[in-house]
C-alpha cells in the first residue's frame, strides 16, 4: 500500500447513488447525524463521503469552492461537523478538466486541490476518471497520491476509472481501493436502456469476482458501491448484495438515505456477522469455487482458519445446494463449527459438507471454524 491506510475494506456512505447532482449540506448532515445515532457509526461505517457536484468555480488563485447555494456552511465546518460526530470526511474530484456531472477536475491542480482538502479536514479521496482525454491512467492516479501524500494527512485514496485500464494490474501501491466496473444499477438482472454504462447486481459480480488475487490489506477491488434500501431490489436480493460484497472484501459504501431508512434495510447494512467477514484481517478476497449453472458456491478463507462460505441460488425456484469440505481445501474428516450468518444462529459441529436449501436470488451464508 501506498499509505497504509485502509487494511480493512473502507466503510461509509456516499451520496451518489441515492442523491446524485442534488446532494447539499442539509442532507450530509441528517446522513451523519443518523450515521452516529442509528447505530452505523458503530457497526463499522466510518466515511461520510460526498460525491460529485459540491464545487462551485475556482476562485482567482485557482482555489477550489464549494457551491454556496448547497453548502452554506462550506466544507471547512462540515468536515468538523462530520468528525464532531466520530466520522471521518470524505470528498470527490476527478483526473480530468471536468467532473463527469460537468463541475471543475483536478487536472492541473492537483497539489493545490489536495492542500484545499487537506485544509477542510478531508480523510478520504474519490477521484473519477471523466474528461481526462489521453492521459495516462497510472500517472494521472500517481500524481494525485503524491499530492495526497504531500499534503501530510492520511487520506484514503479511491480511483474510479472503471476498470479500463486494468486497476488491479498497476493500482495497489497508489490507490487504497479500485473500480473493477462502470456503475451498478439497482436491479439484480435487469438492464436499463436508459442507463446503457450501468450494470445489475450480478454483471457486476461477474465482472468482479474473477479479480480476487489482486485484492488484500490496504488494496480492494471496488465492485462499486452498495443500493441497499434504494428499492430496485426485493429484501432477499439486497442480503444476497450485501453477501456477495463481504465474500468479495468489497468496500461497503452504503448508498442509500440513513436517515429515513427502513428497519429491514438498517438489519442488512448491520449484520455484524456479515461485516465481520466483508473486515476479516487476513483481507483475502473470496471467489466462486463451484458453479453448477444456477447454483454457485463461494469461499473466502479466514484469519483464523475458518471459512465463510456462500451458497447462492440464482434460479427462480428453490434449490438444494451442498459445499464439499474439499471444495473449501479441508479434508472431508474435519469437523467444523458453523454459524448461520442471518439466521444469527450456530449450526453445531459439521461433518464434511452441509446443505442447505437457498430461496430464489437468495444465499445461505455460513462461516465453519474448524
Ligand atoms: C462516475 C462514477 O463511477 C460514479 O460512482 C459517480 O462518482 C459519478 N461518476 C459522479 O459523476
Amino acid at each position: 500500500t501506498a499509505n497504509g491506510l485502509a487494511l480493512t475494506p473502507p466503510m461509509g456512505w456516499n451520496s451518489w447513488n441515492k442523491f446524485g447532482c442534488s446532494v447539499d449540506e442539509k442532507t450530509v448532515r441528517s446522513v451523519a447525524d443518523a450515521m452516529a445515532a442509528g447505530g452505523m457509526r458503530d457497526a463499522g461505517y466510518h466515511y461520510v463521503v460526498i460525491d460529485d457536484c459540491w464545487h462551485g468555480p475556482r476562485d482567482e488563485n485557482g482555489f477550489i469552492t464549494s457551491d454556496p447555494k448547497k453548502f452554506p456552511s462550506g466544507m471547512k465546518a462540515l468536515g468538523d461537523y462530520i468528525h464532531s460526530k466520530g466520522l471521518k470526511f470524505g470528498i470527490y474530484s476527478d483526473a480530468g478538466k471536468k467532473t463527469c456531472g460537468g463541475h471543475p477536475g483536478s487536472q492541473g491542480h492537483e497539489y493545490q486541490d489536495a492542500l484545499t482538502y487537506a485544509r477542510w479536514g478531508v480523510d478520504y479521496l474519490k477521484y473519477d476518471w471523466c474528461s481526462t482525454g489521453t492521459r495516462n491512467a497510472e500517472e494521472a492516479y500517481a500524481l494525485m497520491e503524491d499530492a495526497l501524500r504531500a499534503t501530510g494527512r492520511d487520506i484514503v485514496f479511491s480511483i474510479c476509472e472503471w476498470g479500463q485500464n486494468r486497476p488491479w494490474l498497476w493500482a495497489a501501491k497508489i490507490g487504497n481501493l479500485w473500480r473493477t466496473t462502470g456503475d451498478i444499477w439497482d436491479s439484480y438482472s435487469a438492464s436499463d436502456k436508459a442507463h446503457w454504462w450501468a450494470h445489475n447486481l450480478l454483471d457486476i459480480v461477474d465482472q468482479n469476482e474473477p479479480l480476487w488475487p489482486f485484492a488484500g490489506p490496504g488494496h480492494w477491488n471496488d465492485p462499486d458501491m452498495l443500493e441497499i434500501g434504494n428499492g430496485g431490489m426485493s429484501d432477499i436480493e439486497y442480503r444476497t448484495h450485501f453477501s456477495l460484497w463481504a465474500m468479495m472484501a468489497a468496500p461497503l459504501m452504503a448508498g442509500n438515505d440513513i436517515a429515513s431508512m427502513s428497519p429491514d434495510t438498517a438489519a442488512i447494512l448491520m449484520n455484524r456477522d456479515v461485516i465481520a467477514i466483508d473486515q476479516d484481517p487476513l483481507g483475502a478476497q473470496g471467489h466462486r469455487v463451484r458453479d453448477d449453472g444456477n447454483q454457485e458456491v463461494w469461499a473466502r478463507p479466514l484469519a483464523n482458519g475458518g471459512r465463510a462460505v456462500l451458497l447462492l441460488n440464482r434460479g427462480e425456484a428453490p434449490a438444494d445446494i451442498a459445499v464439499d469440505w474439499p471444495e473449501l481445501g479441508y479434508p472431508r474428516t474435519i469437523a467444523a463449527d458453523g454459524r448461520d450468518l442471518w439466521a444469527h444462529k450456530p449450526l453445531g459441529r459439521l461433518k464434511g459438507r452441509y446443505a442447505a436449501t437457498v430461496a430464489p436470488h437468495g444465499v445461505v451464508m455460513i462461516s465453519l471454524l474448524p
